[in-house]
């Protein structure tokens, strides 16, 4: 490898994607027009012009939801029978097209495309990103996939990255990834078995993880595909909206763009409140009539959310118990019990975990970006895994 060839490691996720590359002992990232290293997985067709993806595309998914095509992740490669498909037709405002068999197909006003079409855009968009930012071209890249993903998933994702103009040089298990930014394949490791509880956006993970020569072996994975930091926001939006209808006497869910001012804005509120005990929670021109509309305005606390979380925050823990029971370990075997994904930013996910697995809990301060470290660390070592 030449010393100026930069490899990508890509995390496309369900709700945000991550491309990271290792340069001279850092990790660096593909950023968006935000300066943000996690993009929306959101890729919206406009009426002209090139797909728009990222950030604005989510903005899109307001006003245009059926042709802003989102959560793709979850049906790659899978037909319009499997239950991904199910799960992503019944949240989705878009259309599914089964049509011709095969993969699972999306229409949109520029025609229909197949899921790992839609994939494609996105890894295009975050090489792209990644080429402005460090003024090299990129031709490779290592990818993470489920831990669950088939062999045909695998050989799926390799296509879309030849689709987006990449070479996929390996694919990986997300938790993988996520032990080997954790260090877990490093000289430092005691080389016991860790628990990796990757917390997404829609998706909880929750795998055994322990190193095994030069290797990485997953002892046991378990997971949940419907429960993520997407949940949180529903809540909390549940929440906002009994507060609305006590002192205005409206309905939020009434008004789907309302609603989804609603819950935008309670996965802003919920990032503050990672940071804070106290956040104000503000929608201007929000309810009534126009001309005449008022505001939602709250101050919100964390204890104001703890029991709208609870059963959430419960239901993850116990994911994590299948986990070591499915491994057949006994817990305290366990050396740590890593966190990743943006949800491990939630202190009443971390404050649960800590209590209620009585592992020595690693968390960083950056767990949202640790799958797409892990694919660069790979890409500059490939030794580390065999
Ligand atoms: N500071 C924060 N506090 C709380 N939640 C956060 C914070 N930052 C990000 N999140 C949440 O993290 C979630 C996204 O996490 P992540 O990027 O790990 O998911 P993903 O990889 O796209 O999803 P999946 O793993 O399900 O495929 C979103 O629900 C987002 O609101
Ligand atoms: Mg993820």
């Amino acid at each position: 490898m030449s010393s100026s060839e930069i490899i990508l490691g890509i995390d496309f996720g369900t709700t945000f994607s991550t491309a990271a590359a290792a340069i001279n002992g850092k990790f660096q990232y593909a950023l968006d027009e935000r300066g943000e290293a996690c993009i929306p997985s959101v890729v919206h067709f406009p009426k002209v012009g090139a797909p728009i993806i990222g950030a604005e595309a989510d903005r899109l998914r307001a006003t245009d939801p059926e042709n802003s095509i989102h959560g793709i992740k979850r049906v790659i490669g899978q037909p319009i029978d499997s239950p991904q498909a199910r799960v992503l037709n019944t949240s989705a405002l878009f259309h599914l097209d089964g049509k011709g068999g095969g993969e699972v197909k999306v229409k949109t006003r520029q025609g229909v495309l197949a899921a790992s079409e839609v994939g494609s855009i996105i890894l295009r968009h975050l090489k792209e990103r990644a080429q402005a930012r460090f003024g090299r071209a990129i031709g490779k890249a290592v990818l993470t996939v489920p831990v669950a993903a088939t062999p045909q998933v695998h050989d799926v994702m390799v296509r879309m990255g030849r689709m987006a103009g990449l070479q996929v040089i390996r694919v990986i298990a997300e938790p993988v990834a996520g032990a080997l930014a954790r260090g877990a394949a490093g000289a430092n490791d005691s080389g016991a078995p860790r628990l990796i509880f990757d917390f997404g956006g829609g998706t909880l993970d929750v795998t055994v993880v322990q190193r095994s020569g030069q290797n990485l072996r997953v002892l046991a994975a378990t997971g949940d595909d419907c429960l993520g930091g997407d949940d949180f926001d529903f809540a909390f939006a549940r929440w906002v909206g009994s507060r609305v209808f006590a002192s205005h006497g409206v309905d939020v869910t009434k008004d789907a763009i309302l609603a989804d001012a609603v819950q935008r804005q309670c996965e802003k509120v919920k990032r503050a409140l990672s940071a804070a005990n106290e956040a104000r929670y503000h929608i201007a021109d929000a309810v009534g009539t126009a001309g005449r509309k008022s505001p939602i305005n709250l101050q919100v606390a964390r204890v104001d959310l703890r029991p709208e979380w609870t059963a959430l925050v419960q239901r993850a823990v116990d994911v994590a118990r299948e986990a070591i029971s499915a491994s057949g370990l006994a817990s305290d075997r366990l050396s740590v019990v890593s966190l990743i994904g943006g949800t491990a930013y939630v202190p009443q996910v971390r404050e649960a975990v800590t209590q209620q697995l009585g592992r020595p809990l690693d968390v960083e301060i950056d767990p949202q970006t640790a799958v797409a470290r892990g694919a660069s660390l790979l890409a500059v070592f490939p030794q580390l895994l065999t």
